[in-house]
């Protein structure tokens, strides 16, 4: 090879490299790390990323030159000279990038171990997906219930993933890690949020048309104020006489996902408007409130025209009857308002 190809070659690859490299610091592609956990899981992309950056560097490097050098005039319809396989070169294309796949692989099991070691005191969170929503129970806190995740910051939480339906997939971006939600089996996670304030929790698994809408949000609180929380919406759900709040259980199931309801602040556009559910129940020639406990615990029963089947999940027969029947009062009301 002659000393002007290998000092063009190297001149494209260190271009290209260093274009790909300004694109991958410059661009904020990661939020801030607010876990413990993150900066690991920070670490493996960075890791990733550079074995990326040579590769493309490399490959951009070898056609470039390729184009500008070996092009054809443009009045030459002749075949190019036969070649035969380089046993040499496929090697090399084979064993460098297994192990640099197997350096990665082996980077991330231990990040992960690391990860997941067993911390002292840990807060159990059991963490529920179904088509579209999260929940969050607190096996420490009475089995309270709520839409949203609320944590104390610097402390270890357990989270055991159950899922109702399909695959899904959690994830708090400023946390780092995800975990896949399973049906029948029970995925854990380790995560210690270090830092205070509001972090979004999305679904990073394509789980149906609500997909997108699958997202809620993650509270880092201070011990303290956690506390006083959980003691807070502990005594609200055990006093005997507390009424079942259909609103409640309107948010904690995710309806507004995929429901517009004015009441609720929902805007979700998948399903039925719930503001006209008296004209649907017209349309459908039901009694209303029949019409509309059918419609949560067996959606297929009947499909509001121009919508399609199969989306609305039939996981809310499972509700309690007292939520079941709080959620359908609630409907209405909020329907005649609407
Ligand atoms: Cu659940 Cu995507």
């Amino acid at each position: 090879m002659r000393r002007g190809s290998v000092l063009a070659l190297l001149g494209l690859g260190l271009l290209a490299g260093g274009i790909a490299a300004a694109v991958a610091v410059l661009l904020p592609w990661l939020p801030t790390p607010a876990s413990r956990e993150a900066g690991r899981i920070d670490f493996v992309f960075w890791f990733t990323t550079v074995i990326c950056i040579v590769i493309f560097a490399v490959v951009a490097a070898g056609l470039v030159y390729a184009v500008i050098n070996f092009r054809a005039a443009p009045d030459d319809d002749s075949d190019g000279p036969p070649t035969h396989g380089h046993t040499g070169l496929e090697i090399a294309w084979t064993v460098i990038p297994t192990m640099l796949v197997v350096a990665i692989g082996i980077v991330s099991a231990i990040v992960l171990a690391k990860n997941d070691a067993l911390a002292k005191d840990t807060l159990r969170v059991n963490v529920t997906a179904q088509q579209f929503a999260w929940s969050f129970s607190y096996p420490d806190g009475n089995n309270l219930t709520s839409g949203t995740l609320r944590v104390p910051v610097n402390r270890s939480l357990l989270l055991t993933f159950t899922s109702k339906d399909v695959i899904h997939s959690f994830w708090v971006p400023e946390w780092g890690q995800k975990q896949d939600t399973v049906p029948g089996i029970h995925p854990t996670l380790h995560i210690t949020p270090d830092r205070l304030g509001r972090y979004p929790v999305i679904c990073t698994e394509l789980c149906g048309l609500g997909h997108a809408t699958m997202r809620t949000t993650a509270i880092v609180m201070t011990q303290a104020a956690f506390d006083k929380w959980l003691k807070g919406q502990t005594k609200a759900t055990s006093s005997p006489n507390a009424a079942v709040s259909g609103a409640a259980v309107f948010k904690n199931n995710g309806c507004s996902a995929c429901h517009t309801l004015t009441a609720a602040g929902a805007t979700g556009k998948v399903g039925p408007d719930l503001d006209k559910l008296p004209q649907s129940a017209q349309q459908a020639n039901q009694p209303l409130q029949q019409f509309v406990e059918t419609s949560i615990t067996d959606p297929e029963a009947y499909i509001a025209p121009g919508y399609p089947k199969n989306v609305m999940p039939q996981t809310f027969k499972s509700l309690p009857k007292a939520q079941l029947d709080a959620l359908v009062q609630y409907l209405i009301q909020s329907s005649k308002k609407g």
